[in-house]
């Protein structure tokens, strides 16, 4: 008799003590990845039975009773024994509860090393696909805002201060293709990631001669572990999950303080939708942007996801640690969390009303075509520089005379050195003189939005 009811009691003669079951189980946690844990044993069963160390019917029976106990678990009818350290150990726990000795066959030639890892990139897969249909379809809401408004002008921004005339489209498209490579990054994850721990054991495979590559391809996975030490350490996985999530959060975010700013009234270019704006408990005028600042303040927790698995990782030898444990709450966060921000972000953007002549009479700021001014004096033959000086001079003398560049008369515009310049303080003319591709006029904009379209479709990515 073993003093202990774990897995492991064979080699201890007293139970762990409470504190240090509570601290060591992650049952709590990790039993969101029943399913993955049921697909993996069965897949392991099937292993074992083609490698002739379980008869046909009973890998039968095992898988049926796998799936058994990962309803319940799912279902949340489980009954969890206080020696369930993890999910892997409750199934295993469950299966042999009801076949007995069969259900002990279960855990031959394999760990909860290499089928914990194996759990989790099974999961991670999954997630991957969710939060990959969720941001092409934040990314596809962006793209018909900026359809809608490829002719839109509005003043573009450096520093936070009015730089130069853009179209709103082409501000949205710069968000969405942003979204674009996010979804990118995300595909190439899943290309790299797709690899199968299981079989690898503890850490040196079995003696029992398991296919490994067969269970890899049953559980979908492009190959099975080059090295089964790698397989059972090998964290970048999930670490690069983590780092195309905060990534793709920064963009969230981002994308949140643009709009923002456009809601305050103060700005008045776009106003939020009534279902994405909250009251306020005291002040009854307000309507505030709750939704928007969360999905700006929600990446702080995905990037803290990223930095909190980078810190157990770093110094860490290879072979399994309980340290790894510690891998899983970060990926159920950062894959709740954007699964949260990044449809309510599309919500949002979906409902924006924008206010075209809000953004047209903010284009008044003579400030935007002091470059448009200087480069028309280029094609005239003067030097960039002495066009900056000259015309940064003229914007200089000008607020001094409490004036602006729309009150030059026609002398003082051929004194400059272009008659006609009070024809370049137009938006629509400054947005469409920057034609080129990747510029801000109407034209581009289209073309940007076919190829975002085009980049855009698909649920999950290339196949
Ligand atoms: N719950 C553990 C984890 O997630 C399973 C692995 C336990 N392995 C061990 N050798 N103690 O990492």
């Amino acid at each position: 008799m073993s003093g202990s009811g774990a897995l492991w009691g064979g080699r201890f003669s007293a139970s762990p003590a409470p504190e240090a079951h509570a601290l060591g189980s992650s049952i709590a946690f990790d039993r969101r990845l029943a399913p993955q844990d049921v697909a993996a044993s069965a897949a392991h069963a099937l292993a074992l039975r083609d490698a002739g160390l379980l008869s046909a019917d009973d890998a039968d029976r095992l898988i049926a009773a796998l799936g058994e106990v990962g309803a319940e678990i799912t279902a949340g009818r489980f009954v969890f024994d206080p020696d369930d350290e993890d999910v892997h150990s409750a199934i295993e726990r469950g299966v042999t509860d009801r076949l007995g000795d069969l259900g002990a066959r279960l855990h031959a030639g394999r760990s909860r090393n290499d089928l914990a890892i194996t759990d989790l990139r099974l999961w991670m897969r999954d997630a991957g696909e969710r939060v990959n249909a969720a941001c092409a379809d934040l990314a596809r809401a962006v793209v018909d805002r900026a359809r809608e408004h490829a002719e839109t002008v509005m003043p573009g921004m450096t520093h936070l201060r009015a730089a130069q005339p853009v179209t709103l489209g082409h501000h949205l498209c710069a968000h969405a293709w942003a979204l674009a490579r996010d979804r990118q990054r995300l595909w190439q994850w899943a290309a790299r990631s797709s690899v199968s721990p299981l079989g690898a054991g503890a850490l040196a495979t079995s003696t029992l001669g398991l296919d490994a590559a067969a269970t890899a391809e049953r559980l979908g996975f492009a190959a099975a572990f080059a090295n089964s030490l790698d397989a059972v350490s090998d964290r970048d996985v999930v670490q690069e999950f983590l780092a195309v999530a905060a990534i793709m959060g920064t963009h969230a975010s981002r994308l949140a303080a643009d709009l923002a700013r456009w809601t305050d009234p103060a700005l008045g270019w776009a106003e939020l939708d009534e279902a994405f704006a909250t009251g306020s408990s005291m002040m009854p005028h307000k309507r505030n942007p709750d939704t928007l600042e969360l999905a700006r303040a929600k990446a702080a927790r995905i990037a803290g996801d990223l930095a909190a698995l980078t810190a157990v990782l770093q110094g860490l030898p290879l072979g399994y640690a309980r340290d790894l444990q510690e891998d899983k709450e970060p990926v159920f966060d950062a894959a709740d969390t954007l699964e949260l921000v990044l449809p309510a972000l599309a919500g949002a953007v979906r409902t924006l009303r924008f206010d075209e002549e809000r953004m047209r009479a903010a284009c008044r700021d003579d400030g935007l075509y002091a470059t448009d001014l200087a480069e028309e004096l280029v094609r005239t033959g003067v030097p960039f520089r002495e066009a900056h000086r000259r015309t940064g001079e003229l914007v200089r003398r000008l607020g001094e005379e409490g004036r602006a560049l729309g009150d030059l008369t026609d002398p003082e515009w051929e004194a400059y050195g272009l008659a006609g310049g009070a024809g370049l303080l137009d938006p629509d003319r400054s947005v469409r003189a920057r034609g080129g591709p990747g510029g801000p006029a109407p034209v581009s904009v289209t073309a940007q939005i076919a190829e975002l379209a085009e980049l855009l479709e698909g649920e999950v990515g290339p196949d």
